[in-house]
């Protein structure tokens, strides 16, 4: 394990999510050195730069622009290039472009950092984790997507705003694909240990199905929202990125709901990658947690596996 602070990370596509990534890594201290590698060599350098100048203000660090080759020694490869949403889009209309991109570029990539593990971030996430366990040959605990984080992130937000607590003490999770069939876990939410059926809401809502319901949606719109308004989301992925980086990187054990292949977990018997209440540590996914879901639940879920397995089935892979 690399020493606190000294750790490489290579973050392919220095986009709007992946300059902020590098932005946000700078203020968390696990990371030593940052590569950033884009199509458009001129960007990934200008925000190197820029990055550098920003470090030189925290404490040093080395913030590099390159090449695949440059990527050697990386401890974690984060996966941001390509096409995004554009507003109206869903993440899976996404997929034809994306897909060739992950088999074309990543190979290279992990032929310079066989030991990295790789984070993907482009969507469609769960479907491109999954392109991306098929071309690495990786197991797939050292093939993660940032998955649901952001959503189990939003989903805790909203309920706050709701039960008037910091959302540090409520555990909530969004299971399933990071998209349109997402499942807020509403059964298992709780406060400080106090199920969240039984917490008295600030807002007085008496209707507690409509609150959920309405909570779902917010939910699940939250980045149409936002991409209505600001063309992309950055500042929450960023933060996802950087929480699961640490993550790995601290060897915390944290539970997180990535993205990551799963096969005869949750009664779901196919190989299919999403999102999941896992523990993450230094060699990636150390377990998947076996949520005991409400029969509603697992349905959702069984049908969100299902869209994805049906994409997956539409890629030549
Ligand atoms: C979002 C992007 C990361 O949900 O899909 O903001």
């Amino acid at each position: 394990m690399p020493k606190q602070g000294t750790a490489k990370v290579a973050i392919i596509g220095a986009g709007y999510v992946g300059s902020t990534t590098a932005f946000s890594l700078l203020f968390s201290g696990v990371v030593g050195e940052i590569v950033l590698v884009d199509i458009n060599r001129a960007k990934a350098q200008g925000e190197a730069m820029d990055l550098s100048h920003a470090a030189t203000l925290i404490r040093p660090l080395k913030i590099l622009s390159g090449e695949p080759r440059d990527c050697a020694g990386a401890d974690i490869l984060i996966f941001t290039a390509g096409a995004n949403q554009r507003p109206g889009e869903s993440r899976l209309d996404l997929v034809h472009r994306n897909a060739r991109l992950v088999q074309e570029a990543l190979p290279e990539f992990i032929h310079y950092c066989p030991d990295a593990l790789i984070l993907m971030v482009t969507n469609p996430v769960d479907i491109l984790t999954y392109v991306a366990w098929k071309v690495s040959h990786l197991p797939p605990s050292r093939v993660l997507g940032s998955g649901t984080v952001l959503d189990s992130a939003r989903f805790r937000h909203l309920l706050s705003l709701q039960v008037g607590v910091d959302p540090r003490n409520i555990h909530a999770y969004v299971i399933g694909e990071h998209g349109d069939t997402e499942v807020p876990v509403f059964s298992l939410a709780n406060i400080a240990g106090i199920w969240l059926d039984e917490f008295p809401l600030t807002k007085g809502t008496v209707d507690r199905d409509l609150f959920k319901a309405d909570i779902s949606h917010q939910v699940r719109e939250a980045a149409y929202e936002i991409i209505q308004r600001k063309g992309f989301t950055s500042y929450g992925v960023a933060l996802a990125l950087t929480r699961i980086t640490e993550a790995i990187l601290r060897d915390e054990r944290r539970v997180l709901t990535i993205s990551s292949v799963i096969h005869d977990l949750y009664d779901i018997n196919y190989e299919v990658a999403l999102s999941l209440p896992c523990v993450i540590g230094r060699e990636g996914r150390i377990s998947v947690l076996p949520l005991p879901l409400a029969p509603g639940e697992k349905l959702a879920l069984h049908r969100s596996a299902e869209t994805l397995r049906e994409v997956i089935e539409t890629l030549k892979i």
